[in-house]
């Protein structure tokens, strides 16, 4: 039988640089776990842009649809912000969401015992945190029509519209109800149903799919009440469930109470394949970082964290994820620390590939 198949697109800023990372991080597996992947890359986002004049070539989509999994880095970036709306980088990271029908967004916010010191909220508050959000990737105010900027009058108007259909909203409420059955079986689902009409039938159809789920216990929220509870008491959530555009800010928000963007993964799932494997594309949740892209300064544990996501989502190797996590975790309890994690006390942080040589030597140590 063949390898499983990985496309790596780097994309844009620290992408490349803490791909290759994650890169050497595959390569590990395979020589010492007999897990090889057949492993191709291609160009995305403003990479792509230069090369072909569109931030997602067709080849690349179609590549996107064949393998078993996609690793992206991040994608824009300073030198894109003048570019027509329809060639800038993001609009290549949003056609694989929505071509490969990735509709159930999962960013996990853990904080790391070690890392408890560096989130702007205190100690106590975050220690031990342990949320996972599923945000709705594929629909709402991202994709809905119409949209544009359209002359009214003598002005203009610009219009998004914010629309989900039960369907879309139900295949969603099932992944974070059983991820929760996987978890501490608490779903809290996030919407505006107080101004929102989109946010009435969203209420309905989870409580309506609750209905098979009988262990879990469900809430519901206004989505501002959540990001207040968020950084009011974090712990008191399981799994959170929303939709596209809430789901963006309040997955931004989870994250810092962890001390850094640079330690967040994220997995976009959709439905399975002819092989069994859902289709999959792993990311960070941190962006190309522009003002320290090309120094070797990034943190690379984001975009491993997302391997490790791939490994146990969509690979079936719960035991090698578990095993990359805890290597990550034992490192920064030794005090590996790139830029972005350095405390008051101050000290030499480690560049991007030093934080690559700890991890694959904690690795090999755990053999
Ligand atoms: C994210 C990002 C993207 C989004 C951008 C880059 C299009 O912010 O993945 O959270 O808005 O979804
Ligand atoms: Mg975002």
């Amino acid at each position: 039988m063949s390898n499983p198949s990985i496309l790596i697109l780097p994309g844009d800023g620290i992408g490349p640089e803490v791909m290759d990372q994650v890169t050497r991080i595959i390569d590990w597996f395979g020589a010492k776990r007999d897990l090889a992947f057949d492993v191709s890359t291609d160009l995305v986002g403003g990479a792509a842009y230069d090369a072909h004049g569109t931030p997602l070539h067709d080849d690349t989509m179609a590549k996107a649809q064949e393998v078993d999994a996609v690793l992206l880095g991040a994608v824009g970036g300073p030198k894109y912000d003048d570019l027509d709306f329809s060639v800038k980088p993001e609009r290549g990271l949003l056609r694989l969401r929505k071509e490969m029908d990735l509709y159930a967004n999962l960013r996990p916010a853990q904080c790391f015992d070690a890392l408890a010191d560096f989130s702007s909220l205190k100690k106590d508050i975050v220690a031990g945190l342990d949320i996972m959000i599923v945000r709705e990737l594929t629909s709402g105010v991202y994709f809905g029509e119409p949209r544009g900027i359209f002359e009214e009058g003598n002005e203009r108007v610009g219009i998004n519209t914010q629309r989900y259909t039960e369907s879309e909203i139900e295949r969603a409420a099932r992944s974070a109800f059983e991820l929760a059955m996987r978890r501490n079986k608490k779903v809290c689902s996030m919407e505006k149903a107080n101004v929102m009409e989109s946010g009435i039938l969203w209420r309905e159809v989870v409580t309506k799919v609750c209905e098979e789920y009988p262990e879990v216990e469900l809430s519901h929220m206004y989505a501002d009440n959540g990001a207040m509870q968020l950084v009011r008491a974090p712990k008191q959530f399981d799994v959170i469930v929303t939709d596209n555009l809430f789901g963006d800010i309040l997955s931004d928000c989870a994250a810092m109470l962890t001390g850094s963007l640079g330690m967040l993964p994220s997995a976009s799932l959709g439905a399975p394949m002819a092989n069994g494997r859902p289709k999959a594309m792993y990311e960070p949740v941190h962006g190309s970082a522009p003002d320290i892209a090309g120094q070797g300064k990034a943190n690379p544990i984001a975009c491993m964290l997302s391997f490790a996501m791939a490994l146990r989502y969509s690979f079936d190797q719960g035991d090698e994820a578990a095993r990359l996590e805890a290597a990550i975790e034992k490192v920064l309890a030794d005090g590996a620390r790139t830029g972005d994690l350095m405390g008051p006390e101050g000290g030499t942080p480690l560049s991007t590939t030093e934080m690559g040589d700890v991890i694959l030597a904690a690795l090999d140590a755990s053999l």
